[in-house]
């Protein structure tokens, strides 16, 4: 598979990552089976996809959990990517970013992944608590400890609550230049896919006018833009799923224009072409320093979406992709 550079630190990647998330958390955690995505992680790192994104929050805990038992047996095949700040309660998440805190969840994120150095740290989200620059000074005295390589940032997720004309990454963008005082960033990750474009505006140019990689996390918006999701379905209560504007029956019917768009584009490929490959074939698209982490917890899709790598989508792809409807559903 093409390899892809991140960041500062200069490290190499194949250029479609594997989020693992979804074995763990936020979809259909009925269907999570720790045997399929052990195979997942094998098949991921045999084709090539060595970028292995995580969180401690991710289970919380048994995410990481699961890599370390891959880790243990293969750590030099693959790019360790985790994240601290977010500490799941019983009904909520909150931030912490304190030092010492920071510090101690690093020592076990190690103990978890079966490793002694984490390829890619970053931070999950701020806490509004604690100065970022303090967090972000304790994630690289980690580095300095040789604990971990390179350091990254989420963007701020939470779509809604934004000051009215506010850009969606205006907040990660003034984050993002108090921690360069303190160290590099290296890596910045955030939503980008074909019906959520937004960090295309501003957030992907800033990384690439400083060598900053960009991890881009819901590339297949939420499994939406597969085509395999039948509107009207319904999804478990504690699907991400359940809650999102953009998954009610009435707008996924309404989306239906944007996966049969790439659908189309998806056949003047082949037979075998998906939406799923042409869609990350669109995020790659978009920058040398752009590496998308699909979520899969099945053997089959890790396959499907390692192939998006081989595939070169036209000036007419392109632009028809360009001119597909704007995706319905805010959480503004
Ligand atoms: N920094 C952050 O705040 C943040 C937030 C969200 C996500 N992320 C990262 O980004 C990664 C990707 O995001 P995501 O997992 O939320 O969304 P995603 O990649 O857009 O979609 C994941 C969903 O698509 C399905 N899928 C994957 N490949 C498929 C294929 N070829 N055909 C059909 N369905 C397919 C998966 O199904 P199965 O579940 O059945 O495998 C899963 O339900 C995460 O794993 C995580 O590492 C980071």
């Amino acid at each position: 598979m093409e390899r892809r550079t991140i960041g500062a630190a200069a490290l190499a990647v194949g250029a479609v990552g594997l989020g693992c998330m979804p074995m763990s958390w936020a979809y259909s955690t009925s269907r999570q089976r720790g045997d399929e995505s052990l195979r997942a992680v094998h098949r991921a790192l045999d084709l090539g996809s060595t970028l292995l994104d995580t969180a401690d929050m991710y289970g919380p805990f048994t995410n990481e959990l699961l890599l370390g038992r891959v880790l243990k047996e293969r750590r030099s095949d693959a790019f360790v990517s985790t994240k601290v700040g977010l500490l799941v309660g019983e009904q909520h998440i909150v931030a912490n970013g304190r030092p010492g805190y920071v510090k101690r969840a690093c020592d076990a994120s190690l103990r978890r992944l079966q490793t002694d150095v984490i390829d890619l740290y970053q931070l999950h989200r701020s806490d509004p608590e604690v100065p970022v620059e303090e967090t972000w000074g304790a994630m690289a005295e980690l580095v300095q400890a040789g604990k971990v390589r390179a350091l990254g940032m989420c963007a701020v997720g939470a779509r809604g609550g934004r000051r009215s004309g506010a850009g969606l990454h205006d907040g990660t963008l003034r984050q993002l230049r108090r921690i360069q005082q303190v160290f590099p960033v290296s890596a910045v990750q955030a939503e980008l896919s074909v019906w959520s474009p937004e960090a295309l505006d501003e957030l992907l140019p800033w990384c690439e006018a400083r060598g900053i990689g960009f991890l881009a996390a819901m590339p297949l918006g939420n499994g939406f833009l597969t085509g395999t999701l039948t509107p009207g379905e319904g999804f478990e209560p504690d699907d991400v799923r359940a809650r999102h504007p953009r998954f009610t029956a009435e707008m996924m019917a309404a989306n239906q224009p944007i996966v049969a768009g790439l659908r189309r584009v998806a056949r003047r490929h082949g037979p075998e072409v998906t939406p799923a490959q042409v869609a990350l074939a669109w995020v790659l698209s978009r920058g040398r320093h752009v590496v998308p982490v699909p979520g899969a917890k099945r053997e089959r899709w890790v396959v499907e979406n390692a192939g998006a790598a081989e595939l070169r989508l036209t000036s007419e792809d392109l632009a028809e992709i360009g001119m597909l409807p704007r995706a319905r559903g805010s959480w503004d």
